[in-house]
């Protein structure tokens, strides 16, 4: 655990208000689950925020750490982390609720769905008031997410699973079948005909 100190610690735990927002809770989440990859100031993965790690540690990706050979329960991480809060982040949301959808499918990264619904909600208002989009005031959830934008509006935000329609195998099996159906079809009818 971090020690306090009386300098302010850039990686220390976000302390709680008296009443507490769901906002202010997202904070502790975001610390928690999220800082060590994007930043105490949700920078992304900047090479000024890893000089807060130990020596030795900066360098996240590089073998041994979560470089082409990890630690036990280790994994490999990309170069660049996104940032999340600041200007020109998150543009790839056209509002709260792909934000949380995204979030809530493919965070954190190393174990993407592992987080509880309440948190990805708490994550996400936080993230928007930190980015200035929402006064955090009320309760962030299913019905007023998608009033709240982001980015610009966007055809396709969130990773989504390929469905069978966008399949190519969908596309390539289909003339075969109906063609072999045919193919079949007419020697049965020509076999029908020379029995006559
Ligand atoms: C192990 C590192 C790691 C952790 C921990 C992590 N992320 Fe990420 N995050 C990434 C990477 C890498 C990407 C880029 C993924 C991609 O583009 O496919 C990303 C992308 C994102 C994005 C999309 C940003 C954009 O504009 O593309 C959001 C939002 C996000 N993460 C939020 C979170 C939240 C909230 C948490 C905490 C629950 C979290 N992340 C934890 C590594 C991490």
């Amino acid at each position: 655990m971090l020690q306090a100190t009386p300098t302010p610690d850039r990686l220390a735990k976000p302390t709680l208000p008296p009443v507490a927002t769901q906002a202010d809770i997202g904070a502790q989440v975001y610390w928690l689950d999220c800082l060590p990859c994007h930043g105490d100031r949700g920078q992304g993965l900047t090479a000024e925020f890893r000089e807060t790690y130990p020596e030795g540690e900066q360098y996240c990706w590089e073998s041994g750490c979560h470089g082409k050979r990890p630690y036990d329960n280790g994994f490999t991480i990309p170069e660049y982390i996104p940032p999340v809060i600041g200007a020109g982040a998150l543009q790839k949301f056209a509002d709260a609720a792909q934000l949380r959808s995204y979030i809530f499918a493919a965070m954190p990264f190393w174990k993407p769905g592992s987080l509880p619904e309440e948190k990805t909600w708490q994550l996400t208002a936080f993230l928007l008031r930190e980015n200035g989009l929402w006064d955090a005031g009320g309760e962030l959830n299913a019905s007023n997410a998608s009033l709240i934008l982001v980015g610009p509006p966007q055809a396709t935000p969130t990773p989504e699973p390929v469905s069978p329609a966008d399949s190519p195998a969908a596309f390539s099996y289909a003339p075969i079948l109906v063609g072999l159906a045919a193919f079949f079809f007419v020697i049965f009818l020509l076999q029908f005909l020379r029995r006559k």
